[in-house]
């Protein structure tokens, strides 16, 4: 008997904020495995806010996604089939654009074998995986924190943020975290030691930011941009340094918001500001990943874990990662 592959296709194009009509579950075949390939059972997914441009007709650094193709994204699965002498199997592996549905087949270029005596696999998406490196290489290369330093990051307690934040703290710096609503400010300086925590849906963010920075900030890793980035950018220290990583308020937005003129800060501060994406990193992210998992073996990196049940739920938990639903990296558990 044929096996069926449930898989979840862009119905329509989202404009401005996704809906679950944009989205469909199908089932089709799976098509036999060719030489080289290996057929991969997927156990979790990674919902990701960059899969939102993925889904725009904007010119961006990935290829759009196409109404009825099927979501592509992050995953760790297990190989079940290979026609591959690199892959066994039984392999736990994790690849970029698996997607959403429960078998994908992948060509070994696209994927890596995950270890899985390090740490619980779903850890390969998630801190041991992109968001980890993006936060460590992000910090450390673009942000260029020193000890002493007061380091301010948006998106404080999602995947990104979290791991930032405790990378500065390892590193010698004042920590000041910005996220929506009190629990997570509260995991933020409770559980993570953060110096301060600074509610932006509830709190004067530029009166907060001159309490926990009096001395100006001297580095900003940005994952928001828009109105939380304006105040802090107002409040840059000399020779700061502006880490653009992501501006997640601007997604889903289908006018383009006016905003604060930078440059004065910039030149009165004589600061610096850079945009990367991760990937630029990938030649290092060895490095980045032996380092993570000692941190996180000595317990210097925690990291939660938002984990939705159900591949069918993934449109909604996506569309809940856009409004600040999920505490922590946002996963979708598929399969055993
Ligand atoms: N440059 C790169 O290579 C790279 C790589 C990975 C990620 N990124 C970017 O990094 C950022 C964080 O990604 P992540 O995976 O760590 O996601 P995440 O923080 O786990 O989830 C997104 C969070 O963004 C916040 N948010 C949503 N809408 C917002 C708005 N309008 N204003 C302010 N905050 C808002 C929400 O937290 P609150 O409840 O706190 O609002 C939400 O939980 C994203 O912008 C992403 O695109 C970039």
């Amino acid at each position: 008997m044929t096996q069926m592959n449930k898989q979840i296709i862009m119905k329509t194009r989202p404009v401005g904020m996704p809906i679950l009509d944009n989205f469909e579950i199908k089932e089709s075949p799976i098509p036999e495995i060719r030489h080289g390939e290996v057929l991969i059972k997927i156990l979790w997914l990674s919902l990701d806010p960059y899969m939102r441009g993925r889904m725009s007709s904007a010119k961006s650094y990935a290829a759009s996604l196409n109404e009825g193709d099927v979501i592509v994204g992050g995953a760790v699965g297990r190989v079940i089939e290979t026609k591959s002498p690199d892959y066994d199997k039984d392999d736990i592996v994790e690849g970029f654009t698996l997607g959403w549905q429960e078998y994908a087949i992948a060509n070994p270029s696209s994927i890596r074998k995950v270890d899985p005596s390090l740490a619980p696999i779903q850890t390969a998406v998630g801190v041991l995986g992109m968001p980890g490196m993006t936060a460590f290489f992000g910090l450390l290369h673009v942000g260029k924190p020193i000890p002493g330093d007061t380091v301010v990051v948006s998106a404080a307690s999602g995947a990104v943020g979290q791991l930032v934040g405790q990378i500065a703290k390892i590193g010698g710096c004042k920590v000041v975290g910005i996220a929506g609503g009190k629990e997570k400010c509260t995991f933020l300086t409770d559980t993570l030691n953060f110096d301060a925590a600074i509610d932006y849906k509830n709190e004067n963010i530029d009166e907060k930011l001159r309490e926990y920075c009096p001395e100006g900030i001297n580095v900003y890793f940005d994952n928001v941009g828009g109105k939380i980035t304006d105040a802090v950018i107002n409040q840059l220290a000399n020779y700061a340094r502006v880490a653009v990583c992501g501006v997640i308020s601007q997604y889903n937005l289908t006018e383009p918001e006016p905003g604060l003129r930078t440059h004065r800060s910039m030149l009165t501060n004589q600061a610096t500001t850079e945009g990367f994406l991760v990937f630029q990193f990938a030649q290092k992210y060895h490095i980045g990943m032996k380092r993570m998992a000692r941190w996180i073996q000595e317990g210097k990196i925690k990291y939660k874990e938002d984990v939705v049940m159900g591949l069918e739920n993934a449109p909604s938990a996506f569309i809940g990662l856009m409004n600040g639903k999920n505490f922590g990296k946002l996963l979708i558990k598929v399969a055993e």
